[in-house]
């Protein structure tokens, strides 16, 4: 690594091992299944808060709805958590420049440090049968939060 950024240094020109910074087909390929990646994602935690907001799935529990999106949650962060910072590695110098860039990055963590706290909470099942109360506004916080994530991610694509 050392050896090929000695090089890179040295010889700006010459061809980048990075394959996102070597072949044009790449990035889109790349940045398509992030676009996939935050669907899944910002989709089921949408789901999620409107049960929270007991707008939708009102037959099943919120615990029995949580359980049931957990899995396609965590298949988009893990989705999200790759493709994003390798889109990021094509150009990382630039990218750190970004306001729009910098600004989701402090939005993505407040939405995962909200969802891994607050809506874990929200969710428990001892709260199953409680009155939803301090969860409404919660599912509201964590839909604010992650669509901010989405339009900061918008905003950097479209400078
Ligand atoms: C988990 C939550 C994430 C969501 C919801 C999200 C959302 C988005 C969205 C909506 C776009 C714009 C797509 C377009 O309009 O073409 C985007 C692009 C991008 N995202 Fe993310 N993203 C997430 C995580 C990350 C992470 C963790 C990183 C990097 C560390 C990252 C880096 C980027 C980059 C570099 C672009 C491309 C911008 C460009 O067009 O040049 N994303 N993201």
């Amino acid at each position: 690594m050392l050896l090929a950024y000695t090089i890179l240094q040295a010889h700006p020109e010459a061809i980048p091992l990075n394959p996102i910074a070597r072949w044009e087909w790449v990035f889109p390929v790349v940045e398509s299944i992030h676009i996939c990646g935050f669907t899944l994602l910002v989709g089921t935690i949408v789901i999620l808060d409107l049960r929270l907001l007991g707008l939708r799935l009102l037959r099943q529990s919120i615990s029995q709805v949580a359980r049931d999106l957990a899995p396609w949650i965590w298949t988009g962060i893990v989705l999200q958590l790759t493709t994003g910072p390798y889109l990021f590695s094509g150009d990382p110098y630039e990218y750190v420049q970004i306001a729009a860039f910098r600004t989701k990055m402090i939005l993505l963590l407040l939405a995962l440090i909200f969802h891994f706290t607050v809506i874990r909470m929200a969710t428990a099942p001892s709260r199953d049968s409680a009155p939803l109360g301090w969860r409404r506004p919660a599912a509201v916080v964590s839909l604010g939060l992650w669509v901010s994530v989405m339009l900061a991610g918008m905003w950097i694509g479209n400078l």
